[in-house]
């Protein structure tokens, strides 16, 4: 046999070789993937949603969602939710036109609540807004601090809840931020309480 004869009988049967391998990883099965190197990395051992799970208590796999949840679309009454729950409003014009537009209370309105922000207006309101909220406060008499707006005068007659949350928790003009002061709860129940003010 002649060298070159030789040589091209091992390239033709390293080429065989390399296909044959190439090859081994075709299977008739269309869903097959093949021969698998490492099957864990191309298939997780998953588990169906409603089939048993050994590695759960319950032996589930479909879990219950966490304690706390909130349900997409309902709002489910807390405290502890309202005042964890950030504020998402930026503290600028357009964040004060937004919140008017889209934030509403989630305090049920109720008479008790009222009685409630009433006393907290008292503490923390009256002695700039006055005992009915027209401006005439203590802090007002004594002639230092300009009146603010009547609430139940044009400007503020019809200001929205989202708008007053928005002014309570980052301050306007010459009202301060009292934020640290109130927790959000604590907020919208003076509101219920201004909103009975408005009324008057
Ligand atoms: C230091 C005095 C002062 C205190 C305390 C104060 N306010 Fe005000 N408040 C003002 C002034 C001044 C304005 C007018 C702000 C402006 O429009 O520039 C105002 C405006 C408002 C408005 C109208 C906001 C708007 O968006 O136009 C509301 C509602 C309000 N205050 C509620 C409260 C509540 C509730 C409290 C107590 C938690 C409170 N304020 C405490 C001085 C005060």
């Amino acid at each position: 046999m002649n060298k070159a004869l030789k040589y091209n009988i091992s390239l033709v049967g390293s080429a065989l070789a390399c296909i044959a391998i190439l090859m081994s990883s075709c299977t008739t099965d269309p869903n097959s993937p093949g021969v698998e190197y490492m099957p864990d990395m191309y298939r997780s051992p998953s588990y169906e949603t409603y089939s048993e799970n050994p590695l759960l208590p319950d032996s589930m796999t479909a879990q219950k969602p966490v304690a706390g949840t909130i349900t997409r679309g309902e709002w489910p009454y807390s405290a502890s939710l309202v005042n964890a729950l950030p504020y998402a409003y930026p503290n600028s014009l357009e964040g004060y036109e937004a919140a008017g537009a889209n934030l509403k209370s989630p305090l049920a309105k109720s008479t008790e609540t009222i009685a409630e922000g009433k006393v907290i207006f008292e503490k923390m309101c009256m002695h700039c807004h006055g005992k009915e909220g027209q401006g005439d406060g203590q802090l007002i008499g004594t002639g230092k601090f300009p009146p603010p707006p009547a609430y139940n005068g044009g400007a503020l007659k019809d200001l929205t809840e989202g708008k007053m949350f928005h002014t309570i928790t980052y301050g306007k003009g010459l009202m301060g931020s009292h934020a640290s002061q109130l927790t959000k709860e604590d907020r919208w129940k003076v509101i219920q309480y201004v909103q009975e003010l408005q009324k008057l």
